[in-house]
Order: C-alpha cells, then sequence, then structure tokens
C-alpha cells in the first residue's frame, strides 16, 4: 500500500449481482480486500445506470458492502453513485433523484458509448452544466475524439471534469493511450484516476499500480493530486 496517501476511488463495480461488476458478496468482498490493500479508503459505489433500478435495492446492498467491510475488519468508508450512459433526459433523472449523482455531490459520472462524437459530448456537458451538475467524464481515454487539440481544454472550460482509468496509466512507454493521460495529466486536464474496477479475476483495482508509476514521474499535478486529494471536493461537494 501507498504510505503517501489515503485514496478515495470513485468509479467502481463492486455492488454484487446488479451490473456486469461483482457476481456475488464473495467477489465483492476480494475487491474490496484489493483496494484496502492498495491504499483505498472511501469508495464511491457506482453501478451502471438503467430506468428499472430499485433505487432502494441499491442503497441497501451500499449497506451490506458498508458491513462486509467492516466485517473484515476494513475501515473503509462506501457512498452511492451511479456510472450514467447518458441520455437526452438525463438531467431530469438526476433532478427527481431518478439517476443518482456521486455521493450525494453536484458532480455525476457520465460515460458515452464508444463512437459518441464531439458535439455529442460536448451538448451533454452543456446540458447538465446548466441544469448545476459537474459532469465527471467516465474514462475520458476512451472517447478518441477527445485526442483531437483543444478539445478537452473546451469540455474542461465548459465545466466538465475528467476521470481516466488506473488501468490505462499502466500502459508502457509506446502505449498511446498511456501517453495520451499523462500529457493531459499534466496540462491539468485529467482530475480523477479511479478504478472502475469489476471482478477480481477479470477486472480488479490496479490503483497501486498506476499510482506508483505515476509518482515516479516529477510531475504537476502530482500523483497524489488525482488519485485522493481532487476526490475529497466531490465528498465535500465543493467545486473544484
Ligand atoms: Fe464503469
Amino acid at each position: 500500500m501507498t504510505d503517501q496517501l489515503e485514496m478515495i476511488d470513485i468509479h467502481a463495480h463492486i455492488l454484487p449481482g446488479i451490473d456486469d461488476g461483482a457476481r456475488n458478496w464473495e467477489e465483492t468482498g476480494h475487491l474490496l480486500e484489493a483496494a484496502w490493500a492498495q491504499g483505498v479508503r472511501h469508495i464511491i459505489a457506482t453501478p451502471h445506470f438503467s430506468r428499472k433500478t430499485d433505487m432502494e435495492q441499491l442503497r441497501q446492498l451500499k449497506a451490506g458492502v458498508r458491513e462486509l467491510a467492516h466485517r473484515k475488519g476494513l475501515e473503509l468508508e462506501i457512498s452511492l453513485g451511479q456510472e450514467l450512459r447518458y441520455f437526452e433526459e438525463l438531467p431530469l433523472y438526476l433532478e427527481q433523484g431518478r439517476a443518482l449523482t456521486l455521493a450525494e455531490s453536484r458532480y455525476a459520472l457520465v460515460e458515452f458509448k464508444p463512437g459518441d462524437g464531439f458535439q455529442t459530448i460536448r451538448r451533454a456537458v452543456r446540458e447538465l452544466v446548466q441544469s448545476g451538475f459537474i459532469p465527471v467524464l467516465a474514462h475520458a481515454e476512451r472517447y478518441l475524439c477527445l485526442r483531437e487539440t483543444g478539445r478537452t481544454e473546451e469540455l474542461v472550460q465548459s465545466g466538465a471534469c475528467l476521470q481516466v482509468n488506473a488501468e490505462s496509466l499502466t500502459g508502457g512507454l509506446f502505449d498511446r493511450t498511456a501517453a495520451w493521460c499523462l500529457k493531459e495529466i499534466q496540462k491539468g486536464r485529467i482530475h480523477f484516476a479511479a478504478s472502475d474496477m469489476h471482478r477480481p479475476d477479470t477486472r480488479p483495482p490496479r490503483l497501486e499500480e498506476a499510482f506508483k508509476k505515476l509518482s515516479k514521474k516529477r510531475i504537476c499535478p502530482d500523483a497524489a493530486t488525482i488519485f485522493g486529494k481532487n476526490q475529497r471536493y466531490i465528498l465535500e461537494n465543493k467545486v473544484l
């Protein structure tokens, strides 16, 4: 575990049996243990949004995960959110509590279809900001349309925050995605690194590995900023 920082993970599919994340409580337990061992102290559970989701069930599962962590002796705090595939009525759903922001803050974790164009993302950011939310673009490195010059800058200026998956930072010297992430971090356009963990066998958390890799580089903002410090703004519902 990293001694330097208490990490906060804002993107995690740890609720059991609700989406393509943990299949059962056992897998949830393994993910919690792995995250704890890597230095995570607070996790926002972010199951995929569905119009059919029973919010009460999500809250009960969240409470169950918290209990499980404590039974295992892990002093992990667990909050609730959702990963929201953008659709036109999303701002309304958020206003009405039919879709969840991150830990009851103004920050909403939003994803897009891989093929969505920049105009779609830009419009979504504007709609959400106009409705009083702060969009956090989930795994921003997946949207190739953002790699054109000036685009991440424009989104950030419009009020969006960008999240990258820790795993994407672990690529080698010639990995284009890792290189893009690093460049954007150095320009201050990546606000959060998160695990996007799903299952212990196929998509475990790789936060520690990414944190250590980034820490070796003398960059500004430093690794601690995007692995924990910035996340406090979400938990305190303050504008970053
Ligand atoms: Fe996800």
